[in-house]
């Protein structure tokens, strides 16, 4: 059994969300593999600058649409409380990838064994090569009027997990995620 009941959370900015990113960042260990998926503007990018700003990153995160995958260095000692220091933080946007083999080059597999944590846009189509244990984060807009585009504030973050490697961290996740729980 490898299916846990989702996390699902709400958040009505996009500083919210960065919130939400930056409760999760800290559970997070090395060898871990975040994939978010969403439409464009459905908040991924955002997720990762909250993120980064809880590890410490004071670089401005952006898209890596074009540049694939970025890399930011980190304090250690921002985790080294786990006994697991976060070495590395790779962001990659996979978008214009147009085959599995391509994402498989990204090498982010390898990478993050030694000692980072990856967060991959577009990551449901990462799934089959990347998916193996990962936290998968699916962000949803709101059409405030009905009309396509035309997308309020809110966002829905379905957050669930393959495999055990998050099996020991997942009651933990639900409690610092509780500020923003959508119940039933
Ligand atoms: N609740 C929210 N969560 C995330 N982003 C939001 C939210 N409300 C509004 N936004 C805005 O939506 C846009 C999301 O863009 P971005 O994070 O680049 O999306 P993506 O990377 O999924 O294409 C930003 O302009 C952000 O300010
Ligand atoms: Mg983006």
């Amino acid at each position: 059994m490898t299916q846990a009941s989702a996390i699902v959370v709400s958040t009505s900015s996009a500083e919210e969300t960065r919130a939400v990113a930056g409760a999760i960042a800290p559970l997070c260990v090395p060898g871990d593999v975040l994939l978010l998926a969403g439409d464009l503007g459905s908040g991924k990018t955002t997720f990762a600058q909250g993120f980064g700003r809880a590890l410490g990153i004071v670089d401005p995160i952006t898209s890596p649409t074009f540049t694939l995958v970025r890399q930011y260095e980190l304090d250690g000692a921002v985790h080294a409380a786990a006994g697991q220091p976060l070495k590395t933080l790779l962001h990659a946007d996979v978008y214009r990838l147009d085959s599995l083999g391509e994402i498989v080059d990204l090498g982010l597999g390898e990478l993050v064994e030694d000692g980072a944590v990856a967060l991959v846009e577009w990551g449901d189509v990462a799934e089959p090569v990347l998916g193996d244990g990962s936290l998968s984060l699916r962000l949803d807009a709101h059409s405030g009027n009905g009309n396509p585009g035309d997308l309020d504030d809110r966002r829905t973050v379905t957050i669930g997990r393959s495999g055990p490697r998050w099996a020991d961290r997942w009651a933990r996740l639900a409690e610092v995620l509780q500020p923003w729980a959508v119940d039933g």
